[in-house]
């Protein structure tokens, strides 16, 4: 058995560790078997093949919530950048989830979103569902609140470029920074954005919605990571961007707009002038997971 597992952009704007999306590309796949032993090799990004895997934390995860000691050898074709702000951790972990889910039966979406999240933990060092819920769901997914775990689905289809400098920043360290308390008039802004940008999705008006990409929770603290970041979006915007901003907790950006393949060449070639490589990915948004 195989499933595919979606890159996701997380927080999309102004909806930190609230909002997230499923895009098409990249992904990670992972072919798995019931077996006596833990096992796990990996193609593609390097990542570790023993228990500190996060496919297998997650599985070892779902399995413990059942009750089973069940093990699985697993082939993980590694398509998405770790460390790159499109939810690598989020689509091993979920993937894990998934293929313990499939040996041992369970079909409980909680349970298996629960046990993704786990991974998530083990990644990153604090519980947040924005990767993983999208990639499973692949709509645009808004996290009301985990306890009990409450979800609002979004159906959409647009065409999003993601662009992954090649830089590093784990989430652990992008979170690190940010303050436990924001200003009052950030929280309004955010607020302003958030619910406006949820009507625009809703009404498709992906102009508005790229106006709306903003942020002042996170963003504004995290720049410091990523001086480049005014740059980059300026570039995007004189590109045509209807909107720009950073996918998860970066160094990855998006852009949308009517021509995102001309946006991410600019974003790319900006990139290049600071000497810095990236990837680009013209994608749809909208993928969950998918069984083979
Ligand atoms: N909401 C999380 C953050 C996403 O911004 O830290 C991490 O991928």
């Amino acid at each position: 058995m195989k499933v595919r597992v979606h890159a996701t952009i997380a927080n999309f704007g102004p909806g930190f560790d609230v909002f997230g999306v499923g895009v098409g590309k990249p992904y990670d796949e992972l072919s798995f078997k019931e077996s006596d032993e833990w096992m796990v090799r990996v193609k593609g990004y390097q990542v570790p093949e023993n228990s500190n895997n996060i496919a297998i934390v997650s599985a070892k995860a779902l399995a413990a919530m059942v009750g089973e000691e069940t093990a699985l050898e697993m082939k993980l074709t590694k398509g998405i950048r770790p460390k790159s702000g499109i939810g690598s951790s989020g689509a091993s972990s979920l993937a894990g989830a998934l293929a313990m889910a499939k040996v041992l039966g369970v079909e409980d979406d909680e349970m298996i979103l629960r046990a993704a999240m786990e991974g998530e933990r083990v990644a990153s060092g604090s519980v947040h569902g924005d990767n993983v819920i999208p990639a499973y769901y692949g709509d645009f997914t808004i996290i009301e609140s985990y306890e009990p775990l409450k979800i609002w689905r979004i159906p959409v289809n647009f065409e999003v470029v993601v662009v992954l400098p090649a830089i590093e920043i784990p989430t652990s360290e992008a979170r690190k920074i940010l303050p436990s308390k924001i200003p009052r008039k950030d929280a309004i802004r955010n607020l302003a954005l958030a619910a406006s940008l949820i009507l625009a999705l809703k009404e498709n008006d992906l102009q508005t919605v790229g106006r709306l990409l903003d942020d002042r929770i996170a963003l504004p603290y995290r720049k410091q990571l990523m001086q480049w970041y005014e740059t980059v979006r300026e570039a995007a915007l004189e590109a045509g961007a209807y909107g720009f901003s950073v996918s998860g907790s970066g160094p990855a950006v998006f852009a949308i707009g009517e021509d995102v393949a001309q946006i991410g060449k600019v974003i790319a070639e900006t990139f290049s002038g600071m000497d810095i490589k990236a990837d680009v990915y013209v994608t749809k948004v909208g993928r969950g997971a998918i069984w083979f």
